[in-house]
């Protein structure tokens, strides 16, 4: 089976760094035009240099996914430049390793900061880029949630809260946006090795030790190994899947 996302459009956002720019590269290749959205914005316009240096099509659009205005912009001008969109994937996320623990004593800001950001940010890009597709009448979003979506284990409370209701965000966009002709699937990813999402982790040797230990697959996962999930997703090959979860992550939920 081969996977082309010729005459495809897709914005993604968190597109600067780790899934996001693993995701944006694959459909890239595949023949997708792509809007390469999120900060910083030298992360994001590095990515589409990248791509447009290959031969790819890709524009860059610096957007803080917590900002309303921010995110239909962001739409509008991937419209504005290739016409139309039929894919969006929601991957930008923070994690607060340091911050978000101990729910009997939580800074308040690190829950604000976390849910703007996981949960509002992922609704918004979801909100905007379903106006657009349902205006067309089709289109495909990946929504990336979290193996803590569905476990209890993650002592980032405001983090995994937010994960899991992106699992309900994407109910019901599938339940409701089907009659549209729009498709929605979220992505659970396991443990990744260290990105910038990570880079403020407390052990990140611990973790890297734990994870190596325990992950039936006896290793961490990388972006390129999420990617290829996203992408099947967000094509014409997954044209039945909607509403699904699915698990990315060497074998740890399984235990
Ligand atoms: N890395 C992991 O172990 C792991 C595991 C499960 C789920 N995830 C999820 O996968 C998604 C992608 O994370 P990643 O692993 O690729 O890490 P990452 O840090 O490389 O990617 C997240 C991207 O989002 C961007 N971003 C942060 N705040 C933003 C904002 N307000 N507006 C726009 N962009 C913003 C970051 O700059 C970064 O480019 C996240 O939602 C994360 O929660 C990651």
């Amino acid at each position: 089976m081969k996977i082309s996302f010729e005459g495809k459009v897709a914005l993604i956002t968190g597109a600067g760094s780790g899934i996001g720019a693993a995701t944006a590269r694959l459909i890239a290749a595949g023949g997708g035009q792509v809007a390469v959205v999120g900060i910083p914005e030298a992360g994001v316009s590095a990515v589409a240099d990248e791509i447009n240096g290959e031969g790819g099509q890709a524009i860059s659009i610096p957007t803080d996914v917590s900002d309303s205005k921010q995110v239909e912009e962001s739409v509008e001008k991937t419209v504005e430049r290739f016409g139309k969109l039929d894919i969006a994937v929601a991957s930008a996320g923070i994690q607060m390793h340091r911050e978000d623990v101990d729910l009997h004593r939580l800074p308040e800001e690190a829950w604000d900061r976390t849910h703007n950001v996981n949960y509002r940010g992922v609704m918004l890009t979801c909100k905007y880029a379903l106006a657009q597709m349902v205006e067309q009448g089709s289109g495909s979003i990946a929504i990336i949630s979290s193996i803590t979506g569905i476990s209890g284990r993650s002592a980032n409370v405001s983090y995994m809260s937010g994960k899991t209701g992106l699992l309900g965000l994407n109910r019901h966009i599938a339940v409701h946006y089907a009659k549209h002709g729009i498709r929605c699937n979220a992505v659970l990813p396991g443990a990744l090795e260290l990105t910038p999402n990570h880079d403020r982790h407390l052990d990140p040797d611990g973790r890297a030790k734990l994870m190596n230990e325990t992950i039936p697959m006896g290793r961490l996962g990388t972006p390129e190994d999420i990617a290829p999930t996203v992408a099947f997703l967000c094509s014409d090959q997954s044209r039945y899947a909607t509403g699904g979860e699915f698990v990315v992550d060497g074998g740890i939920t399984s235990i």
